[in-house]
């Protein structure tokens, strides 16, 4: 499946492919969302067709979803699985304490449910995405459209007093339009450069009147597997 995959996606495949050894028979797993979730996906369809695996998927968006039935996994609700042995997703940026920036695709809302309704997150990455301190990424912060100038107003007039060094927001579009969520919601990204303190952020934005959830994600993802392009894997 890997021969003539570019050095980033043979990055992102080998770290699927190791994580998909964590899930054994019988257990309900989170399906994380993204390109290096997809390698994943694949990955364990591959293993229900030809190994027997079996196993329930819970799926972070309709990507997700449809990618899943398609490589012959069973899919089901979050309702149905109640609880999950282990999720394993994909992520924007890692730091040396696991915390992470997640929502480049858009599904962070659904990923953050799921991935703290799991005994275990196990991330998959790309080198690329470790850093120092998190930030060059955009952070993304889902709101509710109704009155979503007034809560980027309030957004920014936040970030002024916090220990960050950007504070321009962006609304995320989808061509000339917003894009809109699986939940129905917009997204901010923030351009922040660097976070000081993701803890007081991720607190701080999830208190505000039309903030539905951000994307910082503190003390939920347990190991990294990171992927390299020379085929190289670590966990962190
Ligand atoms: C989607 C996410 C993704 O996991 C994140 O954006 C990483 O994506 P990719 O694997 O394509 O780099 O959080 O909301």
């Amino acid at each position: 499946m890997s021969a003539e995959l570019s050095p980033i996606d043979k990055a992102k495949f080998v770290a699927a492919r190791r994580a998909a050894d964590y899930v054994e028979d019988g257990m309900r797993v989170g399906l994380g969302t993204g390109s290096t979730a997809a390698w994943l996906v694949r990955c364990l369809g591959e293993m229900v067709r030809e190994d027997g695996l079996k196993f329930r998927g819970v799926p972070t968006s309709t990507r997700t979803a449809e990618l899943a039935r398609e490589v012959g996994i069973e899919v089901i609700s979050l309702e149905e699985a109640k609880w999950l042995d282990l999720t394993i997703d994909g992520a924007d940026e890692f730091d040396g304490e696991l915390n992470l920036i997640k929502g480049g695709g858009g599904a962070l809302l659904q990923e953050k449910i799921v991935a703290t309704a799991s005994d275990q997150m196990i991330v998959i990455a790309d080198a690329a995405k470790e850093v120092h301190a998190l930030g060059a990424f955009p952070l993304p912060v889902e709101v509710v459209p109704f009155g979503w100038t007034a809560t980027r107003a309030l957004v920014e007039e936040t970030l002024v007093s916090m220990d960050v060094m950007g504070r321009e927001t962006t609304l995320r579009m989808n061509g000339s339009q917003p894009f809109v969520t699986d939940e129905g919601n917009f997204i901010l990204d923030l351009h922040l450069d660097r976070i000081g303190n993701p803890r007081q952020l991720a607190m701080v934005l999830n208190q505000m009147p039309g903030v539905v959830e951000n994307g910082l994600f503190i003390d939920i993802c347990d190991v990294v597997v990171v992927g390299h392009g020379d085929g190289r894997v670590e966990l962190r």
